[in-house]
């Protein structure tokens, strides 16, 4: 809203169109320098003036009612009248849908997120992609995109004949029903071993993946209840971290799909043998060959990711594409994306890798060929119960520990990961995210906690004194009332500001398909609203300036509580 004020004041001045401005504006680092600037450089050539005598002509050209501005240097500082524009940009914030955007005009986004390998256990890589594919799934929703999410279960491929094989010699179901993960990774770690000194195991492998591959019952059965288990154990996951899906398609789900993409890669002529291969070679974009068909006549990932991405703009009616994977996956993606642009499809530009940092906990990595591997649910539990730690040392009383602890220390995780660049490698200290201190998730849930308890406290002085909930409820509608003062110190008007603010950084943050955005911003709320909570008196100010206050402290409870859920992360009311 601010911007767009600036904008449309200084279009006409600039000789540009309003949006054009409005992408030029800036927000001054320091509160003191104006509230919004405008570089005027691109002027420069058009208007053949230096940007300095430009901006010391639009300067003085540009004043009105609601704002001053002046030139510094090659800039125009805008300044607006913050008495005039306070009420108004509350009363805004309180709109409904305030903060939705229409910019996706509603194009369908599939998001490829989370996608752990069935019997493996979830790693940090799938938290991550579960995580940050859930955030920008949400955050995509807001900006006025249909964003589809679906989780690529890796429940395919030659590591279930080793699975099948390891069960018919060692397996037990009461164990498998129990623990299935771990008791998969046993297997698949004693299948590792055992392998060096006894060949026939990998012959036996070989032979059930084909069985699998040609619809052998049997193997089907124990594919079956090898997904079945793992999901169960995935499920729960999900659950803690309030992660839905609307397409759970695993690449098994291609298997019939895959001989159209091969044809036709064949038909276009495309299709090279390499080694008794079958290759798409690359190397006009300076790829290694992309590997469709095997020596021994299997498809593989790629060709998966073939069919899966035809399938995704074919039915699913994909406009655009994002598949949230490590970093270490760039050059698979590469290929396919080539691949795809090779066979004629040009969405495939439309297609995006959304990469993301490694995550290692307290150091330690995790690997799951050696069996050596931090499990997600012990990193939660841990989290959680140094979350019960703290609460019940800074408040014993609260009623209901066990479910706060549970939003905090899981929050804590998703906000730590989330507040990152998403491309950083991140190490994890638990000690460090569960703090109350520090930018971590449970800092911004602790001042949303605290905000409404002034709140509640500001409604029992509002008993007492009786008409202050009328004053509250009225002031939207009464903003220009006389009886209420508005008073806009430094620390009221950053806060005030920065919650205008908010649809802009929401862009930002599917612009770049980056929550860490959003992490930050609410960071940035929660520390304008300390400042000014210290600063002002909110529940017991004076009562013609309370319910500006108390609605300005509203606003930002909603505004917090908002951006904690657009990431996954929960807002108790009390901790
Ligand atoms: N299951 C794969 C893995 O764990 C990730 C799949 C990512 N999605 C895709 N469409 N390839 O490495």
């Amino acid at each position: 809203m601010l911007k767009k004020q600036a904008a449309s004041h200084i279009a006409p001045l600039a000789g540009l169109e309003e949006e054009e401005v409005f992408k030029l504006l800036e927000v001054p680092p320091q509160q003191e320098m104006g509230d919004i600037a405008f570089p005027c450089f691109v002027l420069a050539k058009s208007l053949k003036k230096a940007p300095v005598a430009i901006a010391t002509e639009i300067a003085s050209a540009l004043q009105s009612d609601i704002l001053e501005a002046v030139p510094a240097g090659p800039y125009v500082n805008i300044r607006f009248k913050r008495e005039k524009l306070a009420t108004e940009l509350l009363k805004e914030l309180g709109q409904s849908g305030f903060g939705k955007l229409e910019e996706g005009n509603a194009a369908r986004v599939v998001i490829d997120m989370s996608s752990p390998n069935i019997a493996k256990p979830f790693g940090v890589g799938h938290l991550r992609s579960t995580v940050i594919g859930a955030a920008l799934y949400r955050l995509y929703n807001e900006a006025g995109y249909t964003a589809v999410s679906v989780n690529h279960l890796g429940d395919w491929g030659t590591q279930f004949g080793k699975q099948i094989a390891a069960y018919k010699r060692w397996g037990n179901d009461a164990a498998l029903q129990a623990e299935p993960i771990r008791t998969s990774l046993e297997l698949y770690v004693r299948f590792h071993d055992e392998a060096e000194h006894d060949p026939s195991l990998e012959i036996e492998a070989r032979d059930w993946f084909r069985k699998l591959e040609q619809g052998d019952e049997e193997a089907k059965q124990l594919w079956a209840f090898f997904v079945e288990v793992s999901m169960k154990e995935f499920d729960r996951m999900y659950e803690r971290l309030n992660v839905q899906f609307d397409h759970t398609l695993g690449e098994s789900f291609y298997n019939d799909k895959m001989g159209a993409v091969v044809d036709e890669l064949r038909a276009k002529g495309l299709l090279e043998e390499s080694d008794g291969a079958l290759v798409v070679r690359l190397e006009e974009e300076n790829m290694p060959p992309c590997l469709i068909i095997k020596k021994d006549g299997t498809t593989i990932y790629p060709t998966r990711d073939l069919a899966t991405a035809i399938y995704r703009h074919d039915v699913m009616k994909a406009d655009k594409m994002l598949y949230v994977v490590g970093g270490e996956q760039k050059l698979h993606f590469n290929q396919v994306f080539a691949v795809l642009s090779r066979m004629g499809h040009d969405w495939s530009a439309n297609c995006e890798h959304i990469p993301f940092g490694l995550m290692r906990f307290e150091g330690r990595k995790m690997s799951t060929r050696r069996g050596k591997v931090v499990f997600l649910q012990e990193v939660l539990d841990e989290a959680v119960s140094r979350a019960m730690q703290i609460i019940q040392e800074k408040n014993p009383n609260l009623p209901n520990p066990q479910e706060v602890a549970e939003a905090v220390g899981v929050g804590a995780i998703v906000f730590g990961d989330l507040s990152n660049n998403r491309l950083n490698d991140i190490d994890f200290s638990l000690e460090d995210a569960v703090s109350f201190e520090g930018e971590t998730g449970p800092y911004v849930q602790y001042a949303y906690a605290r905000i409404k308890s002034v709140l509640a406290k500001a409604r029992e002085v509002a008993e007492v004194e009786k008409g202050l909930e009328e004053e509250l409820t009225t002031i939207d509608r009464e903003n220009n009332s006389t009886k209420q003062k508005v008073t806009t110190s430094e620390p009221t008007w950053a806060l005030l500001k920065l919650l205008a603010h908010y649809p802009e950084y929401l862009s930002k943050a599917v612009q770049r398909n980056e929550p860490s955005v959003i992490a930050k911003y609410a960071i940035d709320v929660a520390q304008a609203f300390n400042r000014f909570y210290h600063a002002e008196r909110i529940a017991d100010a004076p009562l013609e300036e309370r319910a500006f206050r108390l609605t300005l402290t509203e606003r930002t409870a909603e505004r917090l509580a908002h951006s904690l859920n657009l990431l996954g992360v929960k807002a108790p009311e009390r901790m």
